[in-house]
C-alpha cells in the first residue's frame, strides 16, 4: 500500500507515516495549503477545513471579489512573498524586471515509488523502491516562468518525511534566487516550546528550550559550516511534552553550511516553521534553463515525546543516510595520538603507542595532525599534503603504517583538505586559491585560510595530493578535519553579481571531494571532524559513518554534549574517546570506569598516552575494550531511551535496547553527589513487559582512604526481574560519590 493517498474531490494529499499524517491541499486557486501534521488520520473529506476566513486589514486576491481569501491568513506550504503574505517566505526571488513576486500555483501532481537522488547534495535514500513513496508537486509562476518542483518522500513504517525542491527558470529572463529555505509549514497555534541545540566549541549541542513568543525565534549559522554554536535543527514541543510522552514536530537540515531554522508566530498566533540555507549573503543566479537544487530537510513527528522523535531520526539516519560498507559494520576501537603527543612524535614513539593500543584491545591506530609538510605546530604546512615529514617519520608513512599493521591494527591518517596555511608551499604557489577579496586583508583563524573549493582546479589539485598519499601506504581510515570558519567569502571564479553563491559553492565543492572519497576509496572509513563537533550534521553523516563529537573529552561534560547530540543523531555516529586525567580541556579527574562508560555510548576509542599508564590501568582498559566489543551492537542498532536528563539533573541515565528487546544496557552517571537524598528511581523503558531479564550490575564504590586519594572498588551483583517490574517499579540508584558510573546489563532469560 502506498504511503501517499489522494482524496480526489477536495484535491487533498495524505502523507501517511507510521503514526502520523501530513496533509496538504491544492486549493481551487492552485495555492498549496497545509492542513495537518499530527496524529494519523484516515484519508477522506476534510471539507470543513476552510483554508482562510475573512479578517480585517488583509490583502485579497487581485480583483478583490473574495474578501475571505487572503494569503496572509492562509496556512501555507512553500510560501512566497510580494503579493500579500507578510510572514517569512520559503522562497524569494528578484525577477528580470527587478520585482520580487513569485506567485506559485500547482500545475502538476504525481506520486513516484521510491525516492529520487538530489544532484550534488547529501540526502536520505532508499535501497528498494518499496521502501518509500514520493509526492511530486510542480508549481509555476506564469509571469516569470519560475518552476518549482516540490518533493515529499514518506518512508514506510516511519514518521519521517524528507522534503526538498528544485527551481528551474523556464522563462526568458534571468532570475535571482535570494531565499531558498528547504521546508516551510504553518501550524494552527503557537502553544509550543521550542527546543534547539546550541553551544560553543567544546560545549556543542546543549539542549535549550523556551516558549514561543510573537515574532521570530531562530537559530542560524553565518560561519560557512553548520557550526558548534547552533545545530540545523528545531523541535516544537506541545504543552506537557516529556522524554516519553507528548507531541513533537521536528525539522533537521541535511546540509553542512550556513543555515537558518526559525519559528515565526504571526499576528493571529499561528506558527510558521522553516529550515534551509541561510538567506544571509546568499543569492543564486538562474539564467534561462538553469536549475537550483535545495538541500533536503527531514521532518519527524512524534507522539511519544522526545524519545520517539530521536528514535525515528536514529533509525532513518543510521540505515538510510549513512552509506557505504561501514554503515552496518561494527565500529573499530581506535587509539588516536592527538591528546597523547600533539605535534611531538616520531615513528618510534607512535609505534610504541600503537603497541600499547594493541595491548588495550584497539583495532585501529590514527595518526592525527603534524605528519606532513612543515608542520611543527598549527601555524604552517596545511595544504602541503605531498610531503611527509621525514625528520619525524623516517621511512615515511609506509614504514609507519606497515609497523602498525604488523601489530594487528589498521592505520588511519588525519587530513584537513579544506585549508591552507599562508606558510606553505601550496599558498606560495597559489596565493589566489583561498577565499579572499582582492585588495583586502585575509583574516586568519588558527593561522590558516580557507581554500575556495567551489573552484574545480583547486579541488582537483587537493584531490590529486590526497590520492597520492592514500595510495602510498596501507591507509584504512581518514579523519577529515576542518578547523576554522569562513571569512572574506568571495570567489575568483564568480562575477560581482554572483558572489552570493560563493559559500554554497564552497559547500558543494566539499561534498564533491567527499563523493570522490567514497567512489575511489570505498574501503577507507572516513571520520568527520571540525574542531570537534563543529560540523556534526546530517549532511556530513551521509559521508561519515561517525564524527568526532567534541574536542571536549571530559566524561562529565560529554554527558550533556552526547545527550544533546542524541536528540537527532544516532549513538553510532558519535566518536567518543577515553582521555587522560586531569582532563586536557577542563582539568577534571574522573575514574577510568566512568570515562570508559561514557565513551562506550558512542564509537569507542582512546586518546591519551597509554605509555604513561600503569600495567593495571592498561589491563583495565583492555577489559573496557572487550566489554564494548561485546555490547557495541546495542549502541549501533538498538533503541535509545534517555532516562535522566543531565541538563536539569545531577544524574545522566540512558539505556539501549536491542531491536528484539532481548538485551539492554542501562547506564547511569552521577555528576555531583548530595548527602542523604532519595535514591534515584530509574524506571526502565522499551523492554518486553512479559519477559524476565537477568540483570548484571556493575558500579563503582568510592573507598575513602584517610586523607589520601580515594580509590574505587567495583561492585558486581546479579538478579532477575520481569520487564514489567523493571519498567513499572524501576531500579533504585544511590550516590556512592562524584562522577561514578553504574551499568546494568539485561539479558532475557
Ligand atoms: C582539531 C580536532 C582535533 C585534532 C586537532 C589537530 O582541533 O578536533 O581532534 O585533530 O584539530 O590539529
Amino acid at each position: 500500500m502506498t504511503t501517499i493517498l489522494r482524496h480526489d474531490p477536495t484535491g487533498t494529499w495524505f502523507l501517511q507515516g507510521a503514526t502520523s499524517s501530513y496533509v496538504l491541499r491544492v486549493e481551487p486557486s492552485g495555492h498549496l495549503t497545509h492542513l495537518h501534521w499530527g496524529p494519523r488520520v484516515e484519508p477522506g473529506a476534510i471539507d470543513w477545513f476552510t483554508p482562510t476566513f475573512d479578517r480585517a486589514f488583509c490583502i485579497n486576491e487581485p480583483g478583490g471579489r473574495d474578501s475571505g481569501f487572503a494569503l496572509d491568513t492562509l496556512s501555507r506550504e512553500a510560501p512566497t512573498g510580494g503579493n500579500g503574505d507578510f510572514r517569512a517566505p520559503m522562497l524569494g526571488v528578484v525577477n528580470a524586471d527587478g520585482s520580487h513576486i513569485l506567485d506559485l500555483r500547482v500545475v502538476a501532481q504525481e506520486i513516484h515509488a521510491g525516492k529520487p537522488r538530489l544532484d550534488g547534495l547529501p540526502a536520505t535514500y532508499v535501497e528498494r523502491e518499496a521502501e518509500a513513496d514520493t509526492l511530486v508537486l510542480t508549481l509555476a509562476d506564469r509571469s516569470s516562468g519560475a518552476e518549482v518542483v516540490l518533493h515529499y518522500t514518506v518512508f514506510r513504517d516511519s514518521d519521517a518525511i524528507a522534503r526538498s525542491w528544485r527551481l528551474t527558470n523556464r522563462g526568458s529572463g534571468s532570475l535571482r534566487l535570494t531565499r531558498a529555505l528547504s521546508a516551510s509549514l504553518d501550524l494552527p497555534h503557537c502553544n509550543w516550546t521550542l527546543l534547539q541545540l546550541s553551544g560553543a566549541w567544546a560545549r556543542e549541542r546543549q539542549v535549550v528550550t523556551h516558549a514561543l513568543v510573537p515574532g521570530i525565534s531562530s537559530v542560524e549559522s553565518r560561519r560557512g559550516t553548520s557550526s558548534h554554536q547552533h545545530n540545523p535543527f528545531l523541535a516544537l514541543l506541545a504543552p506537557g511534552t516529556t522524554e516519553e510522552h507528548g507531541e513533537v514536530l521536528a525539522v533537521n537540515l541535511v546540509y553542512s553550511g550556513n543555515f537558518l531554522a526559525q519559528a515565526e508566530v504571526d499576528q493571529y498566533g499561528h506558527t510558521r516553521l522553516q529550515i534551509g540555507i541561510n538567506p544571509h549573503e546568499f543569492t543564486w543566479e538562474l539564467t534561462p534553463g538553469a536549475t537550483f537544487q535545495a538541500p533536503e530537510a527531514v521532518l519527524v513527528r512524534s507522539g511519544e515525546g522526545l524519545g520517539g522523535m530521536s528514535r525515528a531520526y536514529h533509525r532513518l539516519y543510521r540505515s538510510r543516510l549513512v552509506r557505504g560498507p561501514f554503515r552496518d559494520a561494527p565500529r573499530p576501537v581506535l587509539i588516536n595520538n592527538w591528546e597523547a603527543t600533539y605535534f611531538n612524535f616520531d615513528t618510534e614513539k607512535l609505534l610504541r603507542l600503537a603497541a600499547a593500543g594493541a595491548e588495550v584491545g584497539c583495532d585501529l591506530f590514527v595518526l592525527d595532525d603534524g605528519w606532513f609538510g612543515k608542520r611543527e605546530g598549527d601555524r604552517s604546512g596545511l595544504g602541503d599534503w605531498t610531503t611527509v615529514n621525514l625528520a619525524k617519520l623516517p621511512g615515511g608513512l609506509q614504514r609507519l603504517a606497515e609497523g602498525v599493521n604488523a601489530l594487528g591494527l589498521r592505520f588511519g591518517l588525519w587530513f584537513e583538505p579544506e585549508m591552507v596555511s599562508p606558510d606553505s608551499d601550496l599558498y606560495r604557489a597559489h596565493p589566489d586559491w583561498c577565499l579572499h577579496v582582492p585588495g583586502r586583508p585575509r583574516s586568519e583563524g588558527r593561522s590558516q585560510l580557507v581554500l575556495d573549493l567551489g573552484r574545480a582546479e583547486v579541488r582537483d589539485h587537493i584531490w590529486g595530493m590526497m590520492t597520492t598519499i592514500l595510495r602510498s601506504a596501507p591507509i584504512g581510515f581518514v579523519k577529515w578535519d576542518m578547523n576554522r570558519h569562513l571569512t572574506e567569502v568571495w570567489s575568483r571564479q564568480l562575477p560581482p553579481h554572483r558572489q552570493g553563491e560563493a559559500a554554497h559553492r564552497f559547500m558543494l565543492g566539499v561534498y564533491d571531494l567527499l563523493e570522490r572519497m567514497h567512489r575511489e576509496f570505498p574501503e577507507v572509513l572516513v571520520e568527520g571532524c571540525s574542531g570537534g563537533g563543529g560540523r556534526f550534521d546530517a549532511g556530513m553523516l551521509h559521508y561519515h559513518p561517525y564524527i568526532w563529537t567534541s574536542d571536549n573529552s571530559d566524561a562529565i561534560e560529554r554527558l550533556r554534549i552526547q545527550h544533546g547530540t542524541s536528540m537527532v543523531y544516532p549513538l553510532s555516529s558519535m566518536d567518543a574517546n577515553v582521555s587522560a586525567i586531569p582532563n586536557h580541556q577542563v582539568g577534571r579527574r574522573t575514574p577510568l570506569t566512568t570515562r570508559a562508560t561514557v565513551a562506550s555510548t558512542g564509537a569507542f576509542g582512546y586518546q591519551l598516552d597509554l605509555l604513561a599508564l600503569s600495567a593495571d590501568e592498561r589491563a583495565e582498559m583492555r577489559q573496557h575494550s572487550e566489554r564494548w566489543r561485546s555490547l557495541r551492537h546495542l549502541f549501533h542498532h538498538g533503541d535509545l531511551h534517555r532516562l535522566a536528563d543531565p541538563m536539569t539533573n545531577r544524574w545522566a541515565a540512558w539505556m539501549c535496547v536491542s531491536p528484539a528487546r532481548d538485551e539492554a544496557l542501562v547506564t547511569c552517571v552521577r555528576m555531583l553527589t548530595e548527602a542523604n537524598t532519595a535514591r534515584l528511581p530509574l524506571r526502565l523503558r522499551g523492554l518486553d513487559p512479559a519477559r524476565t531479564y537477568r540483570v548484571q550490575v556493575e558500579t563503582l564504590r568510592e573507598i575513602p582512604s584517610g586523607g589520601g586519594a580515594a580509590h574505587h572498588a567495583p561492585v558486581h551483583a546479579v538478579f532477575t526481574a520481569s520487564g514489567s517490574a523493571l519498567m513499572g517499579i524501576g531500579l533504585r540508584v544511590d550516590s556512592p560519590g562524584d562522577f561514578i558510573a553504574s551499568t546494568w546489563h539485561l539479558t532475557a532469560v
